[in-house]
């Protein structure tokens, strides 16, 4: 893991949105598809702001991107304020040029029985657009990437799965208290998310130092996801100062 450490999460998310907006037109001029793997939650969004920006303002084209989101909450209707579609919708493919049909979201209406099958086809289709060019990624502070809690393997693969309880206490405010909140998720899994090429996990503020710290400095293993980010040779750390903070 290699960690770049920023003034602010604004500078930082300026940096992401223009490597992935770089990757874009460089692609579009060999006339070539890009794989972009995209995570939801306040993290991102300050990048989102920038890519629809780029797009308004210097004609960027998302023509040419095929999006995977790392998960959805489960059960979850796509029109629900607390769904990831309509997150997505909302801070980027409302406001960009990309094609309905390129943009992949873990479906939460699904029945029991057919999840596991859907699970297989999300990574198949994955795997039929060229894999994941860039993952962007948060960080849970159960050290969940994705919604891979402690606990998940190495080698897993998109799932059903059942939610850590501080995760859903992070999450109570937005649903209005803990008993709102889905127990369960689907996710892409760690070895989903590890087949990228490139991936970027960003964290902002001083919440999230404690578990920076042991991502980047601690022993690989699964009660910590995040540490198995420690095997990827393409996987950068962008932070804030606050988020650093505990880094020796
Ligand atoms: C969201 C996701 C999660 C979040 C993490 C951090 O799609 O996969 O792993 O990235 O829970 O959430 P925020 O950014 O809200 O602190």
């Amino acid at each position: 893991i290699n960690t770049i450490i920023y003034e602010s999460s604004q500078e930082a998310s300026f940096f992401v949105a223009n490597e992935i907006a770089d990757l874009i037109r460089q692609r579009q001029k060999q006339g070539k598809q890009v794989v972009l793997g995209l995570a939801t939650g306040s993290t991102p969004t300050k990048v989102y702001d920038f890519l629809v920006k780029f797009h308004n303002e210097e004609g960027l084209s998302f023509k040419n991107v095929i999006t995977f989101n790392l998960d959805e909450y489960f059960p979850m209707e796509p029109d629900s304020i607390h769904s990831y579609v309509r997150f997505m919708n909302e801070h980027l493919f409302d406001h960009i040029d990309i094609k309905k049909e390129n943009v992949h979201i873990p479906d939460g209406t699904l029945d029991k029985e057919d999840v596991r099958d859907y699970c297989h086809e999300y990574e198949d289709k994955i795997r039929t657009a060229g894999g994941i060019d860039i993952q962007v990624l948060g960080i849970g502070r159960t050290g969940h990437i994705g919604f891979n809690e402690p606990g998940s393997s190495l080698k897993s693969k998109t799932r059903m799965v059942r939610l850590d309880r501080v995760t859903r206490l992070d999450a109570a405010s937005d649903f209005f208290g803990l008993e709102n909140v889905p127990a369960k998720a689907l996710t892409m899994g760690v070895g989903t998310i590890m087949a990228a090429k490139r991936i970027i996990l960003m964290a902002w503020g001083e919440g999230k130092a404690e578990i920076i710290k042991q991502a980047v400095e601690g022993k690989i293993k699964e009660s910590v996801p995040a540490t198995f980010l420690q095997h990827h040779d393409n996987c950068d750390f962008i932070i804030d100062h606050a988020a650093a903070s505990s880094l020796t």
